[in-house]
């Protein structure tokens, strides 16, 4: 995929901005607070339908106006296509696809599609297991509706359970209600995690040969907590439930299920979370964000774009450079306070106080 064109009408700090992309590395350069984090916001917004700082739509729009814009113009492998999004400080948002109305986000996931990382995917490797998953869940949708659908049915009959486990109903009504959400549960679990261990395979491979081109001597590993090696999800979820089912009657909650699963990351079989350094964290992050890149392609047959915020700082100059080298042959945004010496072109777009100066 690539982006042309990304117009911005009072999106946080831009008044008016009209700005062009070329394929390839684009840095988006300029000293700090002038709206570098912002462009790359917009685009994220566009294609995940919310903020990747979770900001409310109020926040997003210029202080003092009453709406926000973002128009986007990207051309895929089924040809050229538009975005609209349109902010209201006192109504819902609306988007346009094609000039046509999108009732729901769900239907907007995968239409432009990207991967982000910034300062804060740090998270991803250091915080807690919610991070992780969140990051399986927006991963996967990008290429498979039915996943994103499965994870919204998931967690309506999750809440069901707990709304049972939790009520002050006898333990028999309580079981013969189970009997009909566990199954259920059950089902919608064992598709989720099935693609959540097969997105994990092909993602630890690509990452493992991509992290050695990084860092030449660290060998990373990753794993997905629910081992389907020795018995079916299934036979294994339902053991699990029959066992505990006084556990969690006793708590009020589901205690096992997709919701409860993890990723971990080693380096040189040490977990990444309690003894990996700062830079190799930021590492780990970034390489298995190069790789979902690889993932994403294998499923849709294109690259999605790729958008990288304040990267460059905290990586030593040798890991920089192969990670850019690495990034070029994708439409890649990456914003920056200066841009390093390369040999190799790019495009360069300066902003200041929310305008393009030179570009
Ligand atoms: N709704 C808004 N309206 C107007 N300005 C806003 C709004 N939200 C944020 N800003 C301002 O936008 C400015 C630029 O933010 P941004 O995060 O894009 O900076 P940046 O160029 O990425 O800087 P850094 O190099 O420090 O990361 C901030 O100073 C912030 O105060
Ligand atoms: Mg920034």
């Amino acid at each position: 995929m690539k982006i042309d064109n990304i117009k911005l009408n009072t999106f946080r700090n831009y008044e008016n901005a009209n700005i062009s992309l070329k394929d390839g590395i684009n840095f988006i350069v300029g000293k700090n607070a002038q709206g570098k984090t912002n462009l790359l916001e917009s685009v994220y917004l566009l294609s995940v339908g919310k903020s990747p700082k979770n900001s409310k739509d109020k926040q997003i729009i210029k202080f003092g106006a009453d709406k926000s814009r973002v128009d986007i113009n990207f051309s895929t492998r089924e040809g050229n296509k538009t975005i609209q999004m349109l902010l209201d400080r006192f109504n819902k948002k609306s988007i346009r696809i094609n000039n046509l109305n999108v009732l729901k986000i769900a239907e907007l996931v995968g239409v432009l599609s990207v991967v982000y990382f910034s300062p804060d995917e740090l998270k991803l490797i250091k915080e807690v297991p919610e991070d992780r998953r969140r990051f399986l869940d927006v991963s996967i949708s990008q290429f498979d509706k039915a996943y994103l659908y499965d994870i919204i049915k998931y967690d309506k009959i999750l809440k069901q359970r707990n709304t049972i486990l939790k009520s002050n109903s006898s333990k028999e009504t309580k079981l013969e209600e189970l009997k009909l959400f566990t199954p259920q549960l059950i089902d919608t679990a064992e598709q989720i995690i099935i693609k959540r261990v097969k997105f994990i395979e092909n993602l630890k491979n690509i990452a493992k040969n991509i992290h050695k081109t990084i860092t030449n001597t660290e060998s990373l590993e990753i794993f997905y907590s629910f081992d389907i090696s020795t018995k079916s999800i299934k036979e294994q979820l339902n053991e699990l439930f029959e066992k505990n089912i006084d556990k969690e009657l006793e708590l009020g909650y589901t205690c096992f299920g997709p919701h409860r699963d993890d990723i971990i990351f080693k380096i040189n079989d040490l977990d990444c979370k309690y003894y990996a350094s700062q830079g190799q964290q930021r590492t780990v992050a970034l390489v298995v964000k190069l790789a979902l890149m690889e993932v994403i392609k294998s499923h849709i047959g294109e690259y999605p774009i790729l958008l990288l915020d304040d990267v460059l700082s905290e990586l030593d100059y040798s890991r920089q450079n192969k990670m850019l080298e690495l990034t070029k042959k994708y439409q890649t945004l990456i914003t920056c306070t200066s841009i390093p010496i390369l040999d190799f072109e790019y495009n360069k777009i300066e902003i200041e106080n929310g305008q393009v100066v030179t570009q």
